[in-house]
């Protein structure tokens, strides 16, 4: 295969979040050059273990783990410099500090600042809140599309205290009218400040960081969040404030569309949810909370515990019409392992299927779960290629094995 004839794969979420992404991206980073982020903030959270040690990154790419891949934080994301600077620590003395080299970021992204924390603090205290991380990332996409927001790339211009300025004078009144602490114009410049000692030596300011490295370099494409959290096409409002389509990491990277390969999405056998919105196949009795203990269904951020139900199929049907993913892959059957019966909303309708007692029977799954996981690949019209079989990173049986992800 010649070198521009790579294609790139791009995995999301095809739930709401959580569905074990980390264990597919962590298999693709290993062999990829760069690891790219596309949506969102750090309101995601990702489980890694580095030398026997459990680490979480938000903000940070999955390519932290080995030392050869580049991580890059696309024009589409939020970031912000105190979570960010508390990550990076973490990961420096976990054994993998990231170099400027290592972690670009867009000067498109835009910077999460102590005001848009406490303006998603107040809406979620008010009548209307969805659930939110409160992690500000509603707040910055707010100010962006308003183009009263701050820029990575802006940091340096020498007008950036009075956008500072600009911007608690124009948000302020409504942390006012919810009756909380107003945003000073010094915190928020102390968190500039910050972001400009930590950000310097990182920032991209490349219009088209990626249309001769995807010519040559391998690249993965990670989103955050899930399907069904997208601002537009989700759950509203009970969504996250960015799309995760898996499309839109042409636009939040940028990326050249036509260099996109493998659409893969993630779904766990069964559903979670952390936040408000409609959950049809909800469990709020004993089965979901041994679910919720057994899968460790507490968020990886806020540790909040997740809400837990069976598989929703006409929503993942959904999803995979809406990501259009040619790759599906089921994460955490194994938590169901020792449930007599088993349940996936079909067609409006809880269909029962018989549980399964093993994950694998020698080398091949287990005719229960393999009768499951045909008539849910069926049913959403695409093919679940691989299936998280444990908890180890290494336990992921392949049904459809792939030799070459950049070549699909
Ligand atoms: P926000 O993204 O913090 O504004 O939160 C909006 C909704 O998305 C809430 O229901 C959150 O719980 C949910 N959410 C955001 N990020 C994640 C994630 O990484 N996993 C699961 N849910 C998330």
């Amino acid at each position: 295969m010649k070198q521009t004839d790579l294609r790139h794969p791009v995995v999301v979420g095809l739930q709401y979040g959580d569905e074990g992404k980390g264990k597919i991206t962590d298999v693709l980073a290993r062999q990829a050059d760069w690891v790219i982020r596309f949506n969102g903030g750090n309101n995601a959270g990702h489980t890694l273990w580095l030398n026997g040690r459990k680490l979480v990154t938000h903000s940070v790419p999955s390519g932290v783990l080995s030392s050869h891949t580049k991580n890059f934080i696309g024009a589409g994301c939020v970031v912000d410099p105190l979570a960010l600077k508390t990550e990076l620590a973490e990961l420096s003395q976990a054994g993998a500090a990231l170099t400027p080299e290592r972690l670009r970021i867009d000067a498109r992204a835009h910077l999460i600042l102590p005001l848009h924390r406490a303006l998603d603090a107040a809406r979620e205290a008010g009548t209307h809140g969805v659930g939110s991380t409160k992690r500000g990332i509603g707040p910055t996409y707010t100010t962006k599309t308003d183009r009263t927001g701050i820029r990575v790339g802006m940091l340096f211009d020498k007008d950036v205290a009075e956008r500072v300025e600009f911007l608690c004078r124009t948000y302020n009144p409504l942390l006012a009218a919810a009756g909380v602490p107003e945003s000073s114009v010094k915190e928020n410049m102390q968190a500039i400040e910050l972001a400009q000692a930590l950000l310097r030596g990182r920032i991209s300011t490349e219009i088209t960081p990626f249309y001769d490295v995807a010519k040559k370099e391998k690249c993965v494409l990670e989103g955050a969040q899930g399907i069904l959290l997208d601002i537009d096409h989700g759950t509203f409002p009970y969504v996250t404030s960015s799309n995760t389509l898996p499309c839109y990491a042409a636009v939040g990277t940028p990326f050249p569309s036509s260099k996109l390969g493998a659409l893969i999405g993630v779904a766990k056998a069964y559903l979670t949810r952390v936040g408000h919105g409609p959950f049809a196949t909800e469990l709020n009795d004993e089965t979901g909370e041994r679910i919720r203990q057994k899968g460790g269904e507490f968020g990886a951020t806020t540790g909040r515990p997740r809400r837990v139900g069976w598989l929703n199929a006409d929503e993942l049907k959904t999803a995979v019409q809406l990501s259009d993913c040619s790759h599906v892959i089921m994460t955490k059957a194994d938590v169901l392992l020792g449930e007599k019966e088993v349940f996936a909303l079909i067609n409006g309708k809880l269909e029962s299927f018989a549980g399964w007692s093993s994950m694998l029977e020698g080398e091949i799954l287990h005719p229960r779960f393999e009768a499951f996981a045909s008539q849910i690949e069926e049913y959403i019209g695409a093919p679940i290629v691989a299936v998280g079989t444990g908890p180890d990173r290494k336990e992921i049986h392949w049904r459809h094995p792939i030799a070459d992800f950049w070549a699909l």
